[in-house]
This record gives structure tokens, C-alpha cells and sequence, in this order.
């Protein structure tokens, strides 16, 4: 398939809620696994699965295009789907925790992120726990563009762009993902009944 900015984010609902609920449990866990509140790791559950609600405004923009590529200033409102994300949990009450962890959830480390360019500890940590988790679930699945990595490519890959990402939780990450009731049980075994419910 040919490479275009279309092709890059075009939206499938079935696969935004695959990668929201493995997104879900891999924040929940590594909230835990960083010492946060039962509250915190509940709530940092829901934003894991409504991080990328944003991109369903998007979408009817987007469908409307068409097969046609994305010019730059498309591709700049793309990259809104935090704030636009933000707007749509705050209007439905979601504790600020949860819509800040949104808001924030493409931000990096270092401070090369959208929206905000915030850096280090300014970035909120559920949005600093999301920021991983979300990379992860997205280099270990199919793409329009790439077939997934396996989870030992997707570590070395993460750790090339170590830049990105709170070295602390990064490494309670690979904790995690090294555990083998995390990787076995719930992420394989919620990954592969979602896919044959909803493909
Ligand atoms: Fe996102």
C-alpha cells in the first residue's frame, strides 16, 4: 500500500478500541507498579481506553477527504486530537486527573511533544504513564503501513527514543511487560477476543 498521509491515520473504530483497551490495562498496571492510589490506577484505566477519543472528531473530517493525501495544515489539526480529546471528557465530567492525562498523552519527556511542548515533571504522570503504554500498544500491532514488532523489538525500539519517555517509569514498563501473568494472560487473551469480536 502506498504510503500517504491518509493512509498513516486513517480511523477504524474497531481497531481505536483495540488500542484503547490494551492501552487500558497496560496503564492501569504500570500506575499500580509505580506506587499510584487504587483511584489513580482506575481512573488512568479510563483514559487508556478514551486517550485517543479525539480522533472520532476527526474522523468525519477525515472521511470526507476521501482517499486524497493530508496536507501539512490537515495533518496539524490531526495532531489536535489531545485538545480536541480534552474538550470531549471535559464536558462529560471526567475528573481532571483523567482529562489532563488526555490533553497531555503526546507530550515527551524532553519536551518535544504536542500540544504543550511541556518537558520532565511538568507533564502530568498519568499522562507520562500513558505516553509509554500507548507507544508500546501501537509498535506491537498491524498497521496500514507495518506489520507489528514483537515485544523485544518494541523495547529496543522505545529505548532508541529513551528521550521521550520518564526513565523511572520505563523501567517499572519493562517490569511489567516482563511479567508473565501481565503479557499471557490479560493483553494476549482480552488482544485476541477483541479482534474476533470486532474484526
Ligand atoms: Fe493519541
Amino acid at each position: 500500500m502506498k504510503k500517504t498521509g491518509y493512509n498513516i491515520i486513517q480511523f477504524s473504530l474497531s481497531k481505536e478500541l483495540q488500542h484503547g483497551m490494551m492501552v487500558s490495562i497496560l496503564a492501569g498496571e504500570l500506575a499500580r507498579k509505580a506506587g499510584l492510589s487504587e483511584e489513580q490506577c482506575h481512573e488512568l484505566s479510563i483514559a487508556g481506553l478514551l486517550h485517543d477519543i479525539g480522533k472520532l472528531e476527526m474522523a468525519k473530517y477525515v472521511y470526507q477527504k476521501g482517499q486524497k493525501p493530508l496536507t501539512i495544515e490537515e495533518i496539524k489539526y490531526v495532531r489536535l486530537h489531545p485538545t480536541l480529546g480534552y474538550a470531549i471528557t471535559s464536558q462529560n465530567h471526567y475528573s481532571d486527573f483523567i482529562i489532563k492525562s488526555i490533553l497531555y498523552h503526546h507530550e515527551n519527556y524532553d519536551g518535544s511533544g504536542f500540544p504543550s511542548n511541556l518537558k520532565e515533571d511538568e507533564i502530568p504522570i498519568g499522562a507520562r504513564i500513558l505516553r509509554i503504554c500507548d507507544v508500546f500498544a501501537a509498535l506491537i500491532s498491524d498497521r496500514p503501513y507495518r506489520r507489528a514488532f514483537s515485544w523485544e523489538k518494541a523495547v529496543a525500539i522505545m529505548i532508541e527514543e529513551i528521550k521521550n519517555f520518564d526513565l523511572k517509569l520505563f523501567l517499572c514498563f519493562l517490569e511489567i511487560i516482563h511479567d508473565e501473568i501481565i503479557c499471557e494472560r490479560d493483553c494476549a487473551i482480552i488482544w485476541r477476543s477483541v479482534s474476533v469480536s470486532l474484526v
